[in-house]
């Protein structure tokens, strides 16, 4: 069935796939896939095309919400029980660089022990579960097309595309103090069951880390580091229900659904344990495939 624009209706009533979409993901695979193999070729290991450089790597417990609504109780979120998790800290920048340098953080939760089917191939017996964040709500562009056209030249792009660029320069603009206690949003919609949903991680307590007068190159992973020893960490993992296509579309990522349409409700309670996020650095940075860490929401 064709849709508005061309675009062609699929599975979810509010869900479009332009006809050349599936066209653009495997250009962009096949890009991502070059990038990793010629960083296999130049280092001799492969970091991953995005989010090479993590602050820090721990393990912990994702507990879920005894209150959380019936409505609620798919998938990972069915059962009353606790799961092993990862949770990987992470900057986004597809070179590792200074943290004095502007960047966007993320937060990786792989919960292991999930049985199922997975959607990737070479991968769905894998038991885990992962949900992907990072520290600003929405994306800087509405889709895959403006995606594309964004990759081949991102200053011209950003020149061209005002909206684009003030999304952009919020959120690599946004202060970064400490990744253990910023909010982090999955900004794209996910699906678990027949619902739309958004995904958010937020702190449990109120930030304390002061904004540091002078900035080494990894101080977010020293931050992290003193936090987990001082502290600890814990955050509530919520969800958004979308309401309608119109203000919580899930067709265009660059618009935030506003609580005020679709408050979050709480799903899980998630706590890192490790003190040492570093201990973890040669797998979850560089082992990745077979026998590291590496992350995906289709798993
Ligand atoms: C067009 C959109 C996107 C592309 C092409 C893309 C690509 C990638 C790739 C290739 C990786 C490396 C994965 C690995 O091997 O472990 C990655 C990692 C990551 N991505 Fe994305 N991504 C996109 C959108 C997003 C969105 C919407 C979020 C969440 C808000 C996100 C958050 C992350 C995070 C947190 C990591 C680090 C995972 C880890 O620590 O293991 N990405 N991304």
């Amino acid at each position: 069935m064709t849709g508005p624009s061309g675009a062609i209706i699929t599975l979810n009533p509010t869900e479009t796939l332009f006809p050349n979409e599936p066209q653009i993901i495997a250009d962009a695979v096949n890009q991502a896939v070059a990038s990793v193999e010629k960083g296999r070729k130049d280092l001799g290991k492969s970091m991953r095309d995005a989010h090479p450089k993590a602050f820090g790597c721990v393990r912990g417990i994702f507990t879920t919400d005894p209150n959380r609504p019936s409505f609620s109780k798919i998938g990972v979120f069915a059962p009353d029980t606790s799961y092993r998790s990862w949770v990987r800290f992470s900057a986004a920048n597809p070179v590792p660089q200074s943290d004095t340098k502007p960047d966007l953080m993320g937060m990786a939760i792989k919960l292991t022990g999930v049985p199922g089917n997975k959607l990737i191939d070479n991968k769905n017996t894998a038991q885990t579960q992962d949900f992907l964040n990072v520290h600003f709500p929405v994306f800087n562009v509405a889709n895959l097309q403006e995606f594309t056209g964004f990759l081949k030249n991102p200053l011209l792009y950003l020149g061209t595309h005002p909206r684009a660029a003030i999304l952009a320069t919020r959120a690599f603009g946004k202060k970064r103090t400490d990744p253990a206690e910023t909010q982090y949003w999955s900004m794209a919609a996910y699906a678990p069951g027949s619902q739309a949903v958004k995904y958010t991680v937020i702190p449990c307590s109120a930030p304390q880390t002061p904004n540091p007068s002078q900035k080494t190159d990894n101080y977010l992973t020293e931050n992290l580091i003193a936090h987990l020893n001082s502290r600890g960490a814990c955050y509530h993992f919520m969800v958004q229900v979308q309401k309608d296509p119109q203000s919580t579309p899930v067709e265009d990522p660059s618009i935030e659904w506003q609580q005020q349409d679709s408050p979050f409700v709480s799903m899980a309670t998630t706590t890192p344990q490790d003190k040492n996020p570093l201990a973890t650095k040669y797998f979850s940075d560089y082992g990745f495939g077979d026998v590291g860490l590496s992350s995906s929401p289709f798993m």
